[in-house]
């Protein structure tokens, strides 16, 4: 079966598509596109960090190391390493080319949810549930800075394009904003109703968006800290929300099974996307902002055009052939939502 799916990956790289989809060996958590769009590395819960060729689908090295599920996984911005952490409690960082693993950091005391590279790619900041945000120095492995004042677990965490500050995404049901230099918190952003799960400055730093679990996204004006709109539509958790890289969409990944398009200035759902037969878990545009890429507990990666938000055309649908799918135990699914039943309520 995964020959066939591969064979027929081939057969796509020579109409010089990306391709449809590509099957994982477990639900993908995290996928990220390289700087110049010709790779993308995907983390997963088979404890791997993947990466693949964009033009055919293909694997072209799995970088072992972490001893649980991984979470988020992130490219330096000049596309020469890759960060990932883990419910192992680590933060690696990988040679991209060799695919060897450079160094682990530790020094969270809980599941670490995601790992992002600042602009410049000197710093790393990463949130876990420990109730933290850590700033790391990925070439020493030292840990620069610790921002508390989360009330409970910290989900996700963005750089501002800018590099000046950090937003973060709390199980508190708050978003906080902080000057990186001086490591205080600046703006406590509330409205959402239920966890925070995902959020992203625009590009051009001004406004920020958000996704939770109260079935929303927000969007943020960042230096008033006021709500500027409320989007509407998905019907479950919404896990993870992304810019398109001219900042005109916005796109989300639902636990409805959905991908949704949204104009950014009028909040306008456009595009609702299908395909996934399991929760989305990560949505991510490419550089050139051509194509959107999803990663699914179906297994799956999925390749969107993100003008038309459809199938690349001239590709297969290989959907039915699915290897290896196998329904998920509740008592995984109820970890990877978190600690619900023991939250503090702010
Ligand atoms: C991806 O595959 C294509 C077609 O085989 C090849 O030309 C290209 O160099 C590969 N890219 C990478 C980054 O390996
Ligand atoms: C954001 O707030 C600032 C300061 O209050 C204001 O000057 C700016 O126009 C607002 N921007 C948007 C997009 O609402
Ligand atoms: C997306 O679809 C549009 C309209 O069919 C097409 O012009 C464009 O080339 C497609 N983009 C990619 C990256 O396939």
């Amino acid at each position: 079966m995964r020959s066939a799916v591969l064979a027929a990956m081939n057969l796509l790289a020579s109409v010089g598509s990306v391709p449809d989809s590509i099957f994982e060996g477990s639900p993908v958590d995290c996928v990220r596109w390289a700087p110049d769009g010709a790779t993308l590395v995907s983390g997963s819960e088979d404890y791997m960090v993947k990466i693949w060729n964009t033009s055919t689908g293909k694997c072209l090295r799995t970088l072992e190391g972490h001893q649980d599920d991984v979470w988020s996984v992130a490219y330096r911005p000049d596309g020469q390493q890759i960060a990932s952490c883990s419910d192992d409690l680590t933060i690696r960082i990988w040679d991209f080319a060799s695919g060897r693993m450079l160094k682990a950091l530790t020094g969270h005391a809980d599941s670490i949810r995601k790992v992002v590279y600042s602009p410049d790619g000197q710093t790393l900041a990463s949130c876990a549930w420990d109730h933290t945000v850590k700033i790391w120095d990925p070439a020493s492995g030292s840990c620069l800075k610790t921002l508390q004042g989360h009330k409970n677990d910290v989900w996700t965490v963005a750089y501002s394009p800018d590099g000046r500050q950090i937003a973060s995404g709390s199980a508190d049901r708050s978003i906080k904003i902080w000057d990186l230099h001086s490591g205080r918190c600046l703006k406590t952003l509330k409205g959402h109703k239920d966890y925070l799960r995902s959020v992203a400055y625009s590009p051009d730093g001004a406004t920020l968006i958000s996704g939770s679990d109260d079935h929303t996204i927000k969007v943020w004006n960042v230096s008033s800290g006021e709500c500027l709109k409320t989007l509407n539509g998905h019907t479950d958790y919404v896990w993870e929300v992304a810019y398109s890289p001219d900042g005109k969409r916005i796109a989300s990944g639902s636990w409805d099974v959905s991908i949704k398009i949204w104009d950014s200035s009028s909040g306008k759902c456009l595009k609702t996307l299908t395909g996934h037969s399991d929760v989305i878990d990560s949505v991510a545009y490419s550089p050139d902002g051509q194509h959107l890429a999803s990663g699914s507990d179906d297994y799956s990666i999925r390749f969107w055009n993100a003008t038309t938000a459809e199938k690349p055309s001239g590709s297969a649908t290989i959907s039915s052939s699915r290897p290896g799918q196998r329904a998920w135990s509740q008592a995984r699914r109820s970890r990877k939502v978190g600690r619900k039943d023991m939250e503090v309520i702010v």
